[in-house]
């Protein structure tokens, strides 16, 4: 498989430069000037080049919540939002907790030749709170942990979990959510879970990452650990999180006020945050109306940072890319976030010029639960390309900027 991009303005977390980029056998072979090959090409003037972005932390719901989402829709629905990898909770039906279900997410995924997975187990079993012997019985293969959608209550537990995942050499992911707490102050709540963590990932030596971060205490918590020299620890922050205040739309943690977004983004700008993850979180309109948290988010993720951080003025497109690429990629072991020979040939174009407005009913995830419906976004997701072949092409322009040399 061989195809050659001419044309574009390619960027990534170190380089901005207008260059030709040729991949073969899944792969970044050469970037250069005026290439050539006998292949499949595709016109891409106009357009900008980045590479794909990786997922750290999605929802798709199978096995067991089928009427939400599920692998295929939202693979696609990945692809549309220009990622060719996402990391998934395990809070499906049943929980992650043994290989036999992380072994069917992957085979389904393998088989859909979609987006790539990574499928977290959970920490405890079943989300029981407490029992940690099925991290034993993981395939080394199991990067990372999580209890995403609950905290871990017991301090011990977390503790002891950390323990596990430092000598098997994986993440905790921490959702951090003191659940006792939430119905007093849902604030209180993430930032005592927050410095807890921290402080259990220095003394275990654990490597941590907090997902989902939505506090100005929280950020400066971890800014604090990682002055004072924490390297084990690391975090993310959702699209919603950093573009929305004081709005009422049900999602875990909850939309937070103005300060908490400066914050936040002054997090992003100083490096304190190291990606962003989706928290791609899909539900039936009934669920939603029943309360159910959480945002439809990675068809939109793209769209919303761009507008929000770097039209905005607030970051230049190279940290962005490695937000959604190089950052998650590294710390997720990948070999993709980078536009140079040898990385895997996972790559995006998109129009940053092109404006429009989220229209859910045209999500291809099954979940339209979203805050953005109506808002006026800028970018546009072009082409998605994983290991050098076309995964997804906007209907609009992709087609007629094709071509066969062969
Ligand atoms: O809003 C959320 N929804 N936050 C979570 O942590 C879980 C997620 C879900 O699974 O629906």
């Amino acid at each position: 498989m061989k195809l050659l991009i001419k044309g574009a303005h390619l960027i990534d977390g170190h380089h901005a430069f207008n260059k030709d980029i040729y991949m073969e056998n899944g792969k970044i072979e050469e970037i250069g000037e005026d290439l050539d090959c006998d292949c499949q090409w595709i016109d891409a003037k106009g357009l900008v080049l980045l590479p794909a972005f990786v997922d750290i932390h999605a929802h798709f719901r199978d096995p067991g919540q089928l009427d939400k989402e599920d692998l295929v829709t939202g693979g696609m629905a990945a692809l549309k939002g220009g990622y060719t990898f996402v990391n998934l909770m395990g809070n499906t039906d049943p929980v992650c907790s043994n290989m036999e279900t992380i072994n069917y997410v992957r085979d389904k995924a393998r088989d859909l030749d979609l987006v790539e997975v990574h499928q977290c187990a959970s920490i405890t079993e079943n989300f029981d709170g407490g029992s940690l012997e099925h991290l034993d019985r993981l395939d080394k293969d199991v990067r990372m942990i999580t209890d995403d959608g609950k905290g871990v209550a017991s301090t011990l537990s977390m503790y002891r979990a950390m323990e596990k995942a430092r000598d098997r050499g994986i993440i905790v992911m921490a959702h951090a959510e003191e659940m006792d707490l939430t119905q007093i102050d849902y604030r209180l709540s993430e930032n005592l879970e927050t410095v807890r963590d921290i402080y259990l990932a220095k003394h275990t030596g654990a490597r941590l990452h907090l997902t989902h971060v939505s506090t100005r205490e929280a950020i400066e918590e971890i800014r604090r650990g990682k002055a004072d020299g924490a390297d084990n620890i690391t975090c993310d922050v959702t699209p919603h999180h950093i573009s929305m205040w004081d709005k009422e739309y049900r999602v875990n943690p909850p939309i937070r006020g103005k300060e908490d977004v400066e914050a936040l983004i002054e997090g992003i700008k100083d490096g304190t945050v190291d990606a962003i993850g989706t928290d791609h979180a899909p539900h039936t309109p009934e669920d939603k109306e029943k309360g159910s948290p959480g945002i439809s988010g990675i068809e939109t993720s793209f769209q919303i940072c761009h507008t929000h951080l770097v039209k905005a003025g607030h970051i230049q497109m190279g940290q962005l890319v490695r937000l959604m690429s190089e950052n998650p990629a590294r710390i997720l072991g990948l070999n993709k976030g980078r536009l140079e020979k040898g990385y895997d040939g996972d790559v995006v174009l998109v129009d940053l010029d092109k404006e429009s407005q989220v229209h859910p009913d045209r999500f291809v995830s099954k979940g339209k639960n979203t805050p953005f419906s109506g808002l006026k976004v800028q970018g546009e997701i072009i082409l998605t390309i994983r290991g050098g072949s076309i995964k997804y092409m906007s209907k609009e322009c992709g087609e007629e900027r094709l071509y066969d040399n062969r």
